[in-house]
């Protein structure tokens, strides 16, 4: 099967970070380089860090930039593979049986074969991208499936033989890491962890993303959001819970609350725990604003 060594325009990480940035995207150069590695060889990127960090973003936007359609598994307990790969149509099938009457018809046909995104995918390698989204959420016995997919891209439909992709899929694997995932899995994958960006990128991400957001505003508000993510709070806020904080107060404050009173009205899009609202209670104001109480 060939392997990717080159992607059109994009000839190293710097050059990709670039890409993506025109998509809305504000890489680090790690993940420029994991990302590009995994184009480059033709392996799946897997993408693990806590919630809201732009796991997901990343993969929409390595799609836009290889122009390709996003098709999108969102695991959850319980996902099996008639939610993964495909399904039979049996109403359809039962249907047509009944009207065909004496005529013999072929009810394993593409009519009544519902694709999923991983065969749909394997079908149609050079126009999408796969994004296996939370597989941490799936059980082990869709993990342990996953590895087959992941290594041969190819899956079996016993009534109409195997699917082989022609060329290798893009595929972008994310997890939360609620739980490890397997060490097979993971030697499969360019593997990337996101971190939290630092203040200047996070500023930055805040202003691309709302365009309504001075940038003091912006600056505030990553200054807070550092200053909470260094409590032991539950739900420590992610990068999306930025960028609406900061949407959320300069709306406030374009209707009359003055400063720091909008981020402090604002919190809710912030923070969404009752128990860190409680632990922090009465200090709220001061990790806003990083007076030292
Ligand atoms: N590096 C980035 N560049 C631009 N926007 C970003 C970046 N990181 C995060 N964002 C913003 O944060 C939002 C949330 O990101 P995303 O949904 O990808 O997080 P996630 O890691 O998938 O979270 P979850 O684990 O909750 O699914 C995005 O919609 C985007 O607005
Ligand atoms: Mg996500």
């Amino acid at each position: 099967m060939p392997v990717r060594k080159t992607i059109v325009g994009i000839d190293s990480p710097e050059a990709l970070e670039r890409a993506l940035g025109s998509a809305q995207y504000i890489a680090d150069e790690g993940l420029a380089t994991a990302a590009y590695l995994a184009l480059a060889l033709g392996k799946p990127l897997l993408l693990e860090g806590a919630p809201g960090v732009g796991k997901t973003e990343a993969a929409k936007a390595i799609s836009a930039v290889l122009g390709r359609a996003l098709i999108r598994l969102q695991c959850f307990e319980g996902i099996d593979s008639a939610a993964a790969l495909y399904e039979w149509n049996y109403p359809r099938q039962m249907l047509a049986i009944r009207q065909a009457g004496e005529r013999s018809i072929n009810i394993y046909d593409d009519e009544f074969l519902i694709a999923r995104p991983m065969l749909e995918a394997l079908r149609h390698p050079e126009t999408s991208t796969l994004l296996i989204d939370e597989i941490d959420r799936s059980d082990h016995e869709f993990e342990a499936f996953l590895l087959e997919f992941l290594s041969d891209f190819q899956i079996s439909i016993p009534e109409r033989g195997t699917v082989r992709a022609l060329e290798r899929p893009v595929v972008v694997l994310t997890s939360n890491r609620t739980r490890e995932l397997h060490e097979a899995l993971r030697r499969r994958c360019v593997y990337h962890w996101i971190g939290y960006p630092d203040a200047a990128r996070e500023a930055q991400i805040v202003m691309m993303r709302a365009s309504s957001v001075a940038q003091a505003t912006a600056e505030a508000v990553v200054g807070a959001v550092g200053r909470l993510r260094q409590e032991p709070l539950s739900k420590p806020p992610g990068v999306a819970e930025t960028v609406e904080w900061a949407e959320a107060a300069t709306l406030l404050h374009q209707g009359g609350a003055t400063w720091p009173a909008a981020f402090r009205r604002a919190i809710g899009v912030a923070l969404k725990d009752q128990d860190d609202l409680m632990f922090l209670q009465g200090r709220l104001d001061q990790v806003i604003t990083g007076i030292a109480a």
